[in-house]
């Protein structure tokens, strides 16, 4: 859609829509490029709305005929919808339109993928399909036709019949519009069942197209666990007699969790040994996890209005990291939950797309499926239950679903059980929630008399969506360590809720060592000159043990590039100490080994009042990388020999751990043997883990070309996998070298750039790529800036998630910064550039 001044939507307009819909039946008659929707939708006034307004939502339609009560109506059309005179008693609505699916490229809608027929509605994409009240509060039990010639048609909900040529569903569960879907093609189920704890028999199934059979097992085994885990631990059962799941190749995010039909981006739900890494199989687990969970948080409980998004995503991404800490090992998937969390969630909220965990105004909704509202918003939720403890958070929970069950809820609704089950007046801990910003928080300490003292000073920096924050409630878990490693003081959660606040500890020997912000308790930046060489060797809390490693090492490549210093000794040792320590998880051994990322790096720098230099950045990581190598380099022939999986290959915690391990010693073994380890992993692989990490040291030791070329012929014909090779050559790449190799991936002949996997794999990868994209000459930015305008009139919501690789561009020099700044006007100024895309690069160039 073209919008040349798009218009701002505020949370504090919310008004109720005129109307209830008391239920909705609609035909499809498919066809590629004239699909006919003919929609019968009963309406009754809305006696506590104000406005009464027929104002229906559509974009794209053809209405070839509307009836109200049977009478032909003119209703008047717009870009946006249509509004009609209306009877103010109850009325059926009747409409036909007129809609082309083949040529629908934005994947929003209906849509065609690979052959099939399939949608994808939330947040705003029902409009597309036919004229609807497309908001979230407005719930409906839906019926469906579908007629077409395809083996397989499917909806939402129970199938209530199926002939030659058509098939009709229906779902009892009164749903928004956003979690409406439609499925047709020649798929393969395969097929399984699940007994409730009702005593529900369910037949679940896993729809993909013929050639991906093999890939299906694992994504039906985690559904099942699934099942399980959300009876077991929030005591909630599954509602209908199916479950579909469709994998699909082209599709602009992970997976939607539409009501009984989850639609599925093929890449996070198809997975085999050979194919897919562990880390997919984690992935896969989670993201089926977490759209399955989303039938009580979210579908059963629904958003009031799209500013409410955490309320659905924030909950459904906590209860999912709380599925794969239970599934896997808990401090490992912490540990990797705050990585990304500082990766992605950090710069957003310290750059000029910095928006609260609810916003309050938008543009383009799609914008704000953010790591702030899903990864924060999720984090603001953890907080919540350390804060009123684990029972306290049960009972909300079941409050919650009690009260709410078929509502569409706010966060005042949320915090509101909260409130009336602890008693607790959470004012203040609303801030979360409407303030942007991450709080920085400091700490001095003293020891007088027996008697040691914490100081904290909390301070959020302001930003153009919250330019006065105000203190925050930030529960600090704080643990102390005695001279001899032992605990002088277990963990105790400590309530910051002052600018500044002292806490004291009166009883001890002699001065401890503080452990703070054990587990991560609070989504801040913590600035405490700590012991960490102490805490690395000593600490109880497995979080902070590896955040000593971390801060060790991220101020040794600190000071590598402010002061051009050697990686520091009690780095190496404390690192080197770690990793053959035979007492703690590989896993966590191999996330000891891996060194804070350079854009974070570069965050660090900015933040101290300094300009990150990228090359500098990515010679101080080599630097400390090769001197890790020459520190264990004998040790590394026999580590490696020593974390080897002997068994079958599974995707288990344990299997994956050791092989991340063993991945990561190859990848230092590599530079002290020049590749001949890799080469041989790589000619004896059996599985995509070792396969790939393989290949990737083998490009980076410079002798990928032979390894690059046999895996292409091997994998030609998989599309994930080659997603994989895309994007690896483009991450391995050297800086110098980085534009042009994603430059040359894009003139291959499997380089679909309209498949956003593809896209992604080999743009996305080159944004993500620190020292190349931003490389001194400007030519990543151009590289960059001309693909963003490729693809924006085709695909305005891949697009205008990628124009956030230019969100950081304040922390550089003058001359990139001017750079940037060019190629942010040469977007802007494009003719028609969409609404989506318009809103992220006027908020970016804004700051
Ligand atoms: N609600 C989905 C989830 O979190 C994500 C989602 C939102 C989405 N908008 C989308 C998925 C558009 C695909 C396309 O699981
Ligand atoms: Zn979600």
């Amino acid at each position: 859609m073209r919008d040349a001044s798009p218009q701002t939507i505020y949370l504090k307009d919310y008004t109720p829509f005129g109307f209830a819909v008391e239920d909705v039946h609609l035909t499809f008659d498919l066809a590629p490029s004239a699909t006919r929707v003919t929609s019968r939708i009963r309406f009754a006034p809305n006696p506590e709305a104000t406005d009464q307004t027929f104002f229906l939502h559509g974009e794209n339609l053809s209405l070839l005929s509307a009836r109200i009560d049977g009478e032909t109506v003119k209703p008047t059309i717009t870009d946006d919808g249509l509004t009609c005179e209306v009877p103010n008693v109850p009325f059926t609505w009747e409409a036909e339109v007129q809609i082309d699916p083949a040529a629908n490229t934005a994947l929003e809608g209906l849509y065609q993928s690979g052959g099939m027929y399939c949608t994808q509605c939330e947040a705003e994409g029902f409009r597309k399909i036919t004229y609807y009240p497309d908001r979230p509060d407005v719930m409906s039990t839906f019926t469906v036709r579908i007629n077409g010639p395809h083996p397989v048609l499917l909806s939402n909900g129970n199938p209530v019949a199926t002939g030659d040529g058509w098939a009709e569903w229906h779902d009892p569960w009164p749903k928004p519009a956003y979690l409406f879907a439609l499925v047709a093609g020649e798929l393969i189920a395969h097929r399984d069942t699940f007994t409730t704890m009702e005593g529900r028999k369910v037949d679940l199934a896993l729809y993909v197209r013929p050639g991906d059979e093999g890939k299906c097992a694992f994504g039906m085994q985690a559904l099942k666990d699934s099942m399980t885990w959300d009876e077991d631990v929030y005591g909630r059962a599954y509602d209908l007699d199916v479950f579909n799941i469709v994998a699909v190749d082209d599709f602009n995010m992970g997976a939607m969790e539409n009501k009984g039909l989850n639609i599925f981006n093929a890449s996070a739900v198809l997975a085999s040994p050979e194919t897919s890494t562990d880390g997919n199989f984690e992935r896969i687990e989670a993201i089926i996890a977490h759209e399955y969970f989303h039938n009580w948080t979210g579908n059963r409980i629904t958003c009031r209005d799209w500013f409410q998004l955490c309320l659905k995503e924030g909950l459904t991404v906590f209860r999912d990291s709380q599925f794969t800490s239970d599934m896997r090992s808990a401090p490992v998937k912490r540990i990797s939950d705050v990585i990304d969390l500082r990766a992605r969630q950090f710069p957003e909220d310290q750059g000029p797309l910095a928006h609260p965990v609810r916003p309050e105004s938008f543009q383009e909704i799609n914008n704000f499926y953010t790591a702030t509202v899903y990864e924060k918003g999720a984090e603001v939720i953890r907080m919540l239950k350390i804060l009123v403890g684990d029972e306290a958070y049960t009972q909300a929970l079941d409050l919650y679903f009690d009260r709410h069950d078929g509502q569409a809820c706010t966060i005042e609704d949320w915090l509101h059980v909260f409130e009336d089950t602890t008693g607790r007046d959470l004012t203040q801990f609303k801030r979360w929630y409407s303030q942007a910003g991450t709080p920085h928080v400091s700490v001095e300490d003293s020891f007088d008399n027996g008697t040691y003292t914490l100081t904290f000073r909390q301070h959020t920096p302001p930003s153009t969506a919250t330019p006065d924050p105000q203190p925050q409630v930030i529960p600090v878990a704080v643990g102390l360590l005695a001279a001899d490693g032992t605990e002088a003081m277990g963990t105790q959660v400590l309530e910051l809720t002052e600018a500044e606040q002292r806490f004291s500890f009166p009883g001890l020997e002699a001065k401890p060592v503080p452990s703070i912000l054990r587990g991560f308790s609070a989504p801040v930046v913590l600035k405490h000159d700590a012991d960490h060489a102490f805490l690395l060797a000593h600490d109880t809390d497995p979080f902070n043990r590896w955040e000593a490693a971390r801060s060790l090492g991220k101020a040794s490549l600190l000071n590598a590039v402010t002061e051009g210093t050697p990686p520091e000794q009690s780095w190496l040792d404390g690192v080197a100490g770690a990793l053959t320590d035979e007492t703690l998880d590989p896993a966590y051994r191999a996330y000891t080994l891996a060194l804070p990322g350079q854009s974070q790096l570069a965050a660090d720098l900015h933040n101290a009042g300094q300009t990150p230099d990228p090359d500098a950045l990515w010679a101080a990581h080599e630097a400390h990388r090769q001197a890790l190598a020459d520190r264990l380099d004998d040790a590394l022939p026999g580590l490696f020999a020593s974390h080897q999986v002997d068994a079958p290959y599974a995707p288990t915690a344990g299997q994956s751990g050791t092989r991340a391990l063993g991945n990561a010693v190859l990848a230092l073994l590599t530079r002290q043997d020049g590749g001949d380890a890799a080469q041989a992993q790589f000619d004896t692989a059996t599985n995509m883990t070792q396969q790939l990490s393989a290949l990737a040291y083998l490009i980076r030791a410079g002798r990928g070309d032979a390894a690059l070329a046999k895996f292409e012929a091997q994998w030609q014909h998989d599309r994930l996998v080659m997603d994989k090779w895309f994007g690896l050559q483009v991450m391995e790449a050297k800086p110098d070298d980085a534009a042009d190799t994603a430059t040359a991936l894009t003139k291959h002949p499997d380089f679909n750039w309209k498949n956003p996997n593809r896209f992604r794999a080999t743009l996305g990868s080159f944004a993500a790529h620190h020292a190349g994209f931003h490389a001194k000459d400007g030519s990543g930015y151009t590289l960059l800036a001309d693909w963003l305008i490729t693809l924006d009139p085709v695909n305005p919501q891949t697009t205008a998630r990628m124009c956030a690789a230019f969100q950081t561009w304040r922390r550089y020099d003058a001359i990139r910064q001017s750079m940037i700044s060019r190629e942010l006007a040469r977007i802007a100024d494009t003719p028609g550039l969409s609404r989506d895309t318009t809103e992220m690069i006027t908020r970016i160039r804004d700051a």
